[in-house]
């Protein structure tokens, strides 16, 4: 099947590891041109460099901090002047685990700039040069803690919600400019955010980290986490043209791990 994304511009943020990343790569291994964007420069430079070598595309590495209003303020102005995408993924880091109350003001306000009021700017920068060529795609990653939310991440189940709100909002306005946005919701994908998110559970209830990990995949369905590339695969196909006719969709990349239909 031909993705028809070969030559396009695809701006990736929370590109530097994990998910981000492999969805940068994916892209590029379709022909896509990418900007990636993390706080981490180093990382950033090697990667691009990597990716611009193994599949033959320009990958222009763009440190930007997402939780830094006035860094996001810069960044935008080079998305909606020089980077133009044909593409956006919608992307960053998670909040730290947490029950619902007694959390600090400071990161309340440090993942809602970095999760929600940071994607809204940057996908407003990047909605001009997507409306003027009639065909756009923005993919967000969200969480399955949308639809069922997930036990100490209260800061992420609560803030996930608004982002799909954005989303499916944006979706029904954008549409008829040949525009689509799309949620993607994954389960337990094997990055260093789950890693560390293992060790803090491990640490909470007394257990080995191995033990924690095997207890996680025996409760999924499929019992495994998933791979990043099996992620940035679903991701890469609904940010590409064959996906045209689908918008404002919540799509589970999760084993299963989601119980309701
Ligand atoms: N992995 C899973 O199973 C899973 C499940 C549910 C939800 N999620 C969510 O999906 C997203 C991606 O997950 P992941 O597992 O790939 O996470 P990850 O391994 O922690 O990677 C996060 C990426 O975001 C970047 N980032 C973090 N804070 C940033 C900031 N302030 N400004 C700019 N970039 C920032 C990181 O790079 P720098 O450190 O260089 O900035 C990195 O490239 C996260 O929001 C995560 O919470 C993941």
């Amino acid at each position: 099947m031909d993705l028809g994304i070969t030559g396009k511009t695809a701006l990736v943020l929370g590109a530097s590891q994990g998910i981000g990343r492999a969805i940068a790569d994916t892209l590029a291994q379709e022909g896509a041109n990418v900007v990636l964007v993390a706080r981490n420069a180093e990382a950033l430079e090697a990667i691009a460099a990597d990716i611009a070598r193994k599949h033959g595309v320009t990958a222009t590495p763009c440190p930007v901090d997402l939780s830094d209003p006035q860094a996001v303020a810069a960044f935008c102005t080079r998305v909606e002047n020089e980077f133009k995408p044909d593409m956006l993924v919608n992307n960053a880091g998670g909040p730290p685990p947490s029950p619902s109350t007694g959390v600090s003001d400071e990161v309340w306000h440090n993942s809602t700039q970095m999760m929600l009021f940071s994607i809204v700017r940057v996908t407003e920068a990047a909605l001009p040069a997507m409306k003027a060529r009639g065909w756009g795609r923005i993919v967000a990653v969200g969480s399955s803690g949308i639809v069922q939310p997930i036990p100490n991440l209260s800061v992420s189940n609560t803030i996930r919600g608004a982002v799909a709100g954005f989303c499916k909002s944006l979706s029904a306005e954008v549409a008829a400019d040949g525009i689509t946005v799309n949620m993607i919701l994954p389960g337990k994908i094997d990055t260093d955010r789950l890693s560390r998110l293992d060790s803090a559970r491990a640490e909470r209830e007394g257990k080995s980290v191995d033990a924690v990990r095997a207890s996680a995949q025996a409760d999924l369905p499929i019992k495994r986490y998933g791979r990043p590339e099996e992620f940035a695969k679903v991701a890469v196909f609904l940010l590409s043209d064959a996906a045209g006719y689908v918008t404002g969709q919540m799509t589970r990349v999760d084993g299963g791990l989601i119980r309701s239909i």
